[in-house]
């Protein structure tokens, strides 16, 4: 969008940041706000994605890495750290680039989707990658920034909400109101809690008649808030969901109740179902852990507990290239032509 100022700039007033702070920005936000059409014959609503992936970085983490990253410098920070499933990384490693500053990202080893991990790579940060899950690496980042001179930059560090919950202004700026039901993945469950802030501000302020439903979606081997207690050993395709023990837990539960909304847990088929009629029926690539939004969509619109003629938003997180392997698993073999016209056609069955 030509002029789009970033987040920080188009909500100014809206977010707590000291007056004349230099803003470190990359013109995050402003993403798309997706009809799709396939997904809204399937389940009888009108449904909507916002696609976040368009974002600077390829995430939702850059509307949270802005402000972070704003603050860290005007409180005369030198050094960011954080823990991450490979979006926060890449962002944090991008911002902190601009910024001037250091940074180091904690990953747990083996689990980080390819396109993530060039990102860090190119950036420039300092990789630290951990013999354990992400749960171990917040905890680690988490008490290093407590004895050491390092701003944390995860989602725990509230300025990162204040920055997220902006997604749920341009939701409403576009549609006039909020959408009766809001769908979107949770893992950290920083996001479901900034959204919730960001409805809640509006409705508190005039701006939306009526908040949303609130659906929490998450992979059914990384389900904690669906089963109601930390999940040790969390595994899914998804990685970037790949959480036990979700640091926004209270968060996530108050949005849910206050929105008598839901969570739900989607299984790894479910969101590879998912992932793929994005991309082939939407024309929307995004990465697995995005997908599963959608997949709850699907499951909840099935068991009738999404009513039929529902506006409904789903936040498709992140971008499909930011996991180009999941997206290449059972590549159909590809056959080498020569350079003949009939063998194109003859290979397109053209006649
Ligand atoms: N979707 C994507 C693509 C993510 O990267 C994340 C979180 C989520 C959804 C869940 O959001 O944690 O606020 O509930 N990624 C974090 C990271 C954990 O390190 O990049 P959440």
């Amino acid at each position: 969008r030509p002029g789009w100022p970033g987040i920080i700039n188009a909500y100014r007033d809206r977010i707590p940041l000291p007056e004349g702070v230099e803003v470190v920005t990359l013109h995050e936000g402003g993403t798309p706000l997706v009809e799709a059409r396939h997904l809204s014959e399937l389940t009888g609503c009108r449904v909507l994605l916002k696609v976040e992936g368009a974002n600077p970085t390829g995430s939702f983490k850059d509307r949270g890495m802005t402000t972070a990253m704003t603050l860290a410098l005007a409180n005369g920070s030198r050094a960011v750290i954080c823990a991450s499933t490979g979006n926060t990384s890449a962002s944090a490693a991008a911002y902190a680039a601009r910024a001037g500053l250091t940074c180091a990202v904690l990953v747990p080893t083996g689990k980080i989707a390819l396109g993530k991990m060039a990102q860090a790579v190119a950036h420039g940060c300092r990789i630290l990658q951990v013999d354990g899950n992400f749960d171990d690496c917040l905890e680690l980042a988490r008490k290093t920034s407590a004895e050491y001179p390092i701003t944390l930059v995860n989602s725990v560090n509230p300025i990162r909400i204040e920055g997220q919950k902006t997604a749920a202004f341009e939701v409403c700026d576009v549609l006039g109101r909020a959408p009766d039901v809001h769908v979107l993945p949770v893992g950290n469950a920083g996001n479901i809690t900034a959204y919730w802030k960001g409805y809640q501000e509006y409705a508190a302020d005039g701006v939306i008649p009526a908040l949303p439903r609130m659906f929490g979606i998450q992979a059914a081997g990384a389900a904690p808030l669906v089963r109601g207690e930390p999940v040790p050993a969390p595994e899914t395709i998804a990685t970037a969901i790949r959480i036990g023990s979700p640091a926004s837990w209270g968060g996530a539960v108050a949005a849910r109740e206050q929105s008598e909304g839901l969570f739900e847990a989607v299984s790894d088929e479910q969101i590879l179902a998912a992932y793929k009629l994005l991309a082939s029926r939407e024309g929307v690539f995004v990465e697995p852990a995005s997908a599963a939004s959608v997949a709850g969509l699907l499951l909840t619109s099935a068991d009738g507990r999404l009513s039929r003629g529902s506006l409904v938003v789903c936040t498709v997180t992140g971008h499909g290239l930011k996991d180009p392997d999941t997206a290449l698993r059972g590549l159909p073999e590809v056959s080498v032509l020569p350079v003949d016209p009939g063998a194109v056609a003859s290979a397109l069955e053209l006649g």
